[in-house]
């Protein structure tokens, strides 16, 4: 590691391309100063989403939206715990040296790149909280981003109750494991929870609460879904994976009339400029078609996350009440950052791949 006193090393690109293509390990100095929300933290662990790294991938040298607004340099990550230090802004409030915090790098579009693959990161204290003293901080890294999605779409916006029958697009993923946790959780031994995953991975998924799995590979997931459950329709859809619009234009066979569909997955703008257009439509018809016009007669909610402090915290008491538990795929040392990426490429993850910055407050 870095003299920690003066120097820190980040994992930085200036470029859209594969992890390993990208990526380069560099040393810049530890901030020095820090603006009025914000906190220094000496990260412990981070946790990969697969998202970052398909914007790290998209677009290669053809068309970079996400490039054009990100600051360059740019570091990659949201998911961090770490240890308050000592440079606080003038506003912090409710933080002292030494605390056990857990949460997400900027989320904003404007500072994409400003992320926590690095040894010291400047963080909002909105999207921070302690964390839980029955928690480790390894396992507090992989919540930040799914466990808050995972509560914000099953709890605030689905108010999932006891009894209540859902359908998981997506169920391995890091989104995935924490939705099904926290599905069982509330749904309880009543309810019904359905999952989709390929089949190396079911026994996983099944331990984790599901009840009924899908092989999406092995189906048409759309018929599957009419064939064996318009019977017993679903309260609420949570497709993580964003892929195909027909999971939403078919739900009237398998969701009942007041369920909502949940598109948690960002939609797969695809590699082309024609195929990242036609998921834009698609998902703005989803959105504002009314059923009057030929809209689908089903609620639909796409939004990304909204970070506030009231919502971190709730997140954060979930985790304390073990709602849901980290699921963590593989650790790397933060050395060893492009094996990690390599891993979250083979698509053979379950949850989610850890990386040790410093382990010195485990
Ligand atoms: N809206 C928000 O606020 C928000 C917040 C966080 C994340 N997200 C989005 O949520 C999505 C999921 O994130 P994540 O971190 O969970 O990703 P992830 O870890 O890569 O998981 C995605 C999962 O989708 C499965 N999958 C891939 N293709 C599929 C298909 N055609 N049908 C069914 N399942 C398929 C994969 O399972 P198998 O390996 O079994 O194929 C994989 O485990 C991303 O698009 C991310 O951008 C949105």
């Amino acid at each position: 590691m870095a003299d920690h006193n003066s120097m820190m090393k980040q994992w930085q690109f200036t470029r859209s391309g594969k992890p390993r293509d990208i990526l380069t390990i560099t040393e810049i100095p530890i901030p020095t100063t820090c603006p009025d929300d914000e906190l220094l933290i000496k990260i412990s662990y981070v946790s990969l989403n697969s998202a970052i790294l398909h914007r790290l991938m998209a677009y290669r040298g053809v068309f970079d939206p996400v490039g054009a607004f990100r600051s360059r340099p740019s570091v990659p990550e949201k998911d961090f715990s770490g240890i308050v230090c000592d440079l606080r802004g003038a506003n912090v409030k409710g933080f002292n040296t030494g605390d056990r915090v857990f949460g997400m790098g900027p989320t904003a579009f404007r500072e994409i790149g400003r992320g926590v693959l690095c040894e010291y990161a400047l963080i909002k204290q909105d999207s921070l909280v302690k964390v839980p003293d029955n928690i480790s901080m390894k396992d507090a890294a992989c919540f930040p981003v799914a466990g808050f999605t995972a509560y914000c779409f099953l709890i605030e916006k689905a108010q999932l109750k006891k009894g209540d029958k859902v359908f998981i697009n997506g169920g391995s993923g890091a989104v995935g494991v924490m939705v099904i946790q926290l599905a069982r959780t509330i749904v309880g031994p009543t309810g019904l929870v359905v999952a989709t995953c390929t089949a190396a991975k079911s026994d996983a998924i099944r331990n984790l609460g599901a009840d009924e799995i899908i092989d999406y590979t092995a189906h048409d997931l759309p018929a599957f879904l009419r064939e064996h459950y318009s019977s017993r329709p679903f309260d609420a859809i949570f497709d993580t994976v964003g892929s195909d619009h027909i999971l939403y234009s078919s739900s009237p066979a398998y969701l009942t009339p007041e369920g909502l569909f949940c598109a948690i997955g960002l939609v797969d703008f695809g590699s082309t400029v024609w195929a990242g257009t036609k998921r834009i439509l698609q998902l703005l018809s989803a959105m504002m078609v009314p059923v009057y016009l030929g809209g689908v007669p089903r609620r639909y909610i796409f939004e990304p996350l909204k970070v506030s402090h009231v919502r971190m915290l709730a997140m954060a008491k979930l985790v304390e009440d073990k709602a849901f538990k980290a699921v963590i795929d593989s650790t790397y040392k933060f050395d060893n950052v492009l094996d990690a990426y390599d891993r979250l490429v083979s698509r053979q993850v379950i949850g989610k791949v850890v990386i040790e910055v410093n382990a010195d407050h485990d």
